[in-house]
């Protein structure tokens, strides 16, 4: 399963990348306004920090100006993925995107069959909103369910499953567990999934035995 990091902030992309942790980062235009920084400033240094996918999301309506904004943010590195939403001209603007070859993750999905018509129009990644339903208690992994399935039932269709609006490690498990090919996870959440209170006590006592030995390994 790969992991990509949900954040525009590059001091935790840099951190987590040294723990092999970073695949990919997806941002959108909510964690750009949190950096306080220029967009197009932000995804280059991020491209600079992984060779991985980064997306950058569009923030127009309308087809011409979501194809345009798509194309200026596909240019700022060869890495970009350009996210778009999941309406009419999202679509659209999917479509001719990904027959000029560049990779685009279709964002704002909450229904099995928006997933299939994203990957009809070739998006290289659709991305179901797990949290954001469970907040209106919806069961957002029932989503993940089911989209896998559909996908698997059409091998031809290539879209790769990136659970997005993930909140806690329990969501990520059961995402691996169904077989989604990526998860986007905020930083901290890739921190909660470090921490075990088990292996805290247990190195609590590793660390206790030891001193009592008088030794020192170098
Ligand atoms: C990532 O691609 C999504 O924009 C993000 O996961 C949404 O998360 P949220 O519902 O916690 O804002």
């Amino acid at each position: 399963m790969k992991f990509f990091v949900d954040t525009a902030e590059v001091a935790d992309i840099r951190a987590l990348a040294e723990l092999g942790m970073v695949d990919g980062v997806t941002t959108n235009p909510s964690l750009i306004a949190k950096s306080g920084r220029k967009m197009s400033e932000v995804i280059a240094e991020i491209c600079d920090i992984t060779p991985g996918p980064v997306s950058a999301e569009v923030t127009a309506e309308d087809h011409e100006t979501m194809l345009a904004e798509g194309r200026y943010l596909r240019d700022i590195a060869g890495n970009v993925t350009v996210k778009v939403p999941l309406t009419e001209a999202g679509l659209r603007t999917c479509r001719v995107l990904t027959q000029e070859g560049t990779p685009v993750n279709v964002t704002l999905c909450f229904s099995p069959t928006q997933a299939l018509l994203a990957a009809k129009a070739g998006a290289t990644y659709i991305s179901p909103f797990v949290g954001r339903l469970d907040d209106l208690a919806q069961d957002g992994m029932q989503l993940i369910a089911d989209i896998v399935q559909i996908y698997r039932n059409y091998p031809d269709l290539t879209t790769q499953v990136l659970v997005a609006s993930i909140r806690h490690p329990l969501h990520l498990a059961q995402a691996a567990k169904l077989g989604a090919h990526v998860a986007t996870l905020p930083p901290a959440v890739i921190r909660q999934l470090i921490k075990h209170p088990l292996t805290d006590r247990g190195l609590e006592a590793f660390t206790a035995d030891w001193k009592k030995t008088g030794q020192s390994i170098l």
